[in-house]
């Protein structure tokens, strides 16, 4: 099981597309197992987008995440990284394949929805510097062993 770090970002708030982006995870099958909404600090954010520092769209990128409430949410799931990454689609709203969230909901490249953990050291520590201790919550779904076939012992 991973849990991923999702953010969505200030253009989906202010579009309206949380209910729309939130429920394609939980359509998907992916476990909410943290959620809530926030201002991003620009030394958040700037600790989130260490990597990007220095590149031509760095300090646009810190002021849009900053400009706006986000919601950020931890997901849960077997390959939830990868499977929230293709779900997403590319980076840029405007080659985002039909089918996934940029590439349905945006056209634009920096304003592009949403933000997802892309690698299992990023996951962990993204869920870190967003969540507290006790934010992440681990319950039992009632749905489980129809997500997943447990009859083998692990999730399949
Ligand atoms: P994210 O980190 O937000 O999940 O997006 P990503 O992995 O698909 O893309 P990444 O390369 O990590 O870039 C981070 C964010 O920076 C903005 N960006 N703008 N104008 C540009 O050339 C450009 N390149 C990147 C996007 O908001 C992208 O999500
Ligand atoms: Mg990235």
């Amino acid at each position: 099981m991973e849990t991923t770090l999702i953010i969505l970002k200030p253009d989906a708030v202010q579009r309206g597309m949380m209910g729309e982006i939130i429920g394609r995870f939980e359509r998907k099958g992916l476990q909410v197992v943290g959620m809530k909404m926030m201002l991003i600090s620009p030394d958040l954010a700037a600790r989130h987008y260490s990597v990007h520092k220095g590149k031509p769209f760095y300090e646009g990128l810190v002021r849009f995440m900053t400009s706006s409430p986000v919601v950020v949410l931890a997901l849960r799931g077997v390959g939830a990284i990868a499977i929230c990454r293709k779900l997403m689609g590319a980076t840029f709203g405007s080659n985002a394949e039909p089918g996934t969230i940029r590439g349905d909901l945006g056209v634009s490249n920096s304003f592009n929805l949403i933000h997802g953990s892309d690698s299992p050291e990023a996951a962990a520590h993204e869920c870190e510097l967003f969540f507290s201790a006790g934010e992440i919550l681990a319950y039992e779904r009632a749905v489980e062993g129809w997500v997943y076939d447990l009859t083998g012992g692990t999730p399949e």
